[in-house]
């Protein structure tokens, strides 16, 4: 089938670059010139494992990259819109990406002959397909969604790093349509995914996203809380999260104590959700503690450094700046506010990340240095502090510090392997 794809972010390019793989014939359309250059180049714009290798195997026969949408409506039969959504101060979603999209596909759809279907893949809050998606195309192309083209909104579950393997084995497919035929194409295009699908209206399928998100990150603040109470009585957070996520009803998964949730999806959606619930009166209560619970959680990390440890002059070697393991991304990341959180308590910070360094220096600039190897972070520092859970934490060699002490937030290290003359502390046990 051939497919255009609007927006070529990990959420874009990754739903480009799987169909591709499947035999699609893919176009990605983008404003970035350079982000089109590197695509049509076979080099990723973002780090997300595997999609180097999709990339050199299907561009340019099957995948192509180009700022021209006309080109791409024209020669496809289905459009997926996947720009970014971020939220604003207040919480509220802004959908100005979104909007300005669905005018252009719609002026566009206005002269096309064939049916066409718009696939909302962006995270959208419940309500915006149908209230705000359709009207605009419909507006702009003078024709009827559901009689003269399709809409479908298909929302994505993909971890940022893990993105592909997500893709290309879905727990399930979820189709919000206002028809069957649509849908149907929608459902051919997965066919190669054997994955359950789900079909529904465009609105529950928006909400089956929001409430996937916020049901995991609502685990991370459950265990978290949970984990700050293991501290203080003395118990290990970790087997209890053994001992619960045993319970077929409750799962292992998500329920890692931590620093906090960050990244681009759990914290924006879960306001998003919020500020949703406040506009039809309802009081999300429990959605609001998850969230402070998450804004706590940092100040947690200071607390218990600042008790065993003097802070003011003191060489910190901040190990992890990302959000999680396996991406170069730090929005939203538990490192920065514990970062600054140190700076005003007057300790001088030697940073490393495996691939956040460059997004972290546009945050810090010079008020810390940032090193590449672990052994230069490490070099003359009084403590070690653990933020992501890279899995090469777990073989360091401790040497080059001055004091050896370390504080763990994710629980990588194995402390039986530990040098006698290293001092160890957790933050959840
Ligand atoms: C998430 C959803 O998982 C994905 O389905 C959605 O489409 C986008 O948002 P992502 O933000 O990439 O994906 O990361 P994820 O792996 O879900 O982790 C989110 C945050 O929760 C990270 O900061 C992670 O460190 C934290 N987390 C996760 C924990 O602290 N403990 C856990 O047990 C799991």
């Amino acid at each position: 089938m051939n497919v255009s794809v609007v927006g070529s972010g990990y959420v874009g390019l990754v739903t480009a670059a799987c169909f591709a793989e499947k035999g699609h014939k893919i176009t990605c359309v983008d404003i970035d010139p350079q982000k089109i250059d590197k695509i049509n180049n076979k080099i990723p714009p973002i780090y997300e494992e595997g999609l180097a290798e999709i990339l050199e195997s299907v561009v340019p026969h099957n995948l192509n990259a180009t700022d021209d949408l006309l080109e791409a409506i024209n020669s496809s039969q289905a459009t997926f819109i996947c720009v970014g959504t971020p939220c604003a101060a207040d919480g509220q979603i802004d959908l100005t990406h979104i909007k300005k999209v669905s005018e252009q596909i719609g002026k566009i759809l206005a002269d096309k002959k064939n049916y066409h279907v718009v696939v909302v893949k962006s995270t959208v809050i419940p309500g915006t397909t149908q209230d705000h998606v359709i009207p605009l195309l419909e507006s702009a192309s003078g024709k009827t969604a559901g009689k003269d083209f399709g809409v479908v909104m298909n929302p994505e579950f993909l971890r940022e790093g893990k993105a592909i393997i997500d893709f290309k084995k879905p727990d399930r497919v979820v189709i919000g349509s206002i028809d069957d035929e649509s849908a149907d194409l929608v459902e051919k295009l997965y066919y190669h995914f054997k994955a359950p699908v789900l079909r529904v209206d465009l609105k529950t399928a928006e909400m089956i996203k929001y409430t996937a998100n916020s049901l995991l990150a609502t685990k991370v603040s459950f265990i978290n809380e949970v984990g700050n109470v293991c501290k203080k009585i003395g118990v290990n957070v970790y087997d209890v999260a053994q001992g619960i996520g045993l319970d077929h009803r409750i799962s292992p998964h998500f329920l890692s104590a931590g620093p906090g949730f960050g990244g681009s999806c759990f914290p924006k959606d879960v306001s998003a959700l919020i500020y949703k619930a406040g506009e039809v009166g309802v009081q999300p209560i429990l959605l609001n503690a998850v969230l402070e619970v998450n804004r706590n959680q940092p100040e947690k990390v200071l607390e218990l450094i600042e008790k065993q440890h003097e802070i003011k002059d003191s060489k910190i070697a901040v190990l992890g700046l990302a959000f999680k393991a396996g991406t170069d991304d730090v929005r939203q990341s538990p490192s920065i506010p514990i970062i600054e959180g140190l700076l005003d308590l007057g300790a001088v910070i030697q940073a490393h990340d495996f691939e956040a360094l460059d997004a972290t220096k546009k945050i810090f600039k010079d008020k810390i240095t940032y090193h590449s190897e672990i052994k230069d972070a490490l070099a003359g520092a009084e403590l070690a502090l653990i933020l992501t859970e890279w899995p090469q934490y777990k073989k360091m060699d401790f040497t080059p510090m001055k004091e050896k002490k370390i504080f763990d937030t994710r629980y990588i290290i194995n402390q039986d392997l530990l040098p006698e003359d290293v001092e160890y502390e957790g933050l959840c046990w």
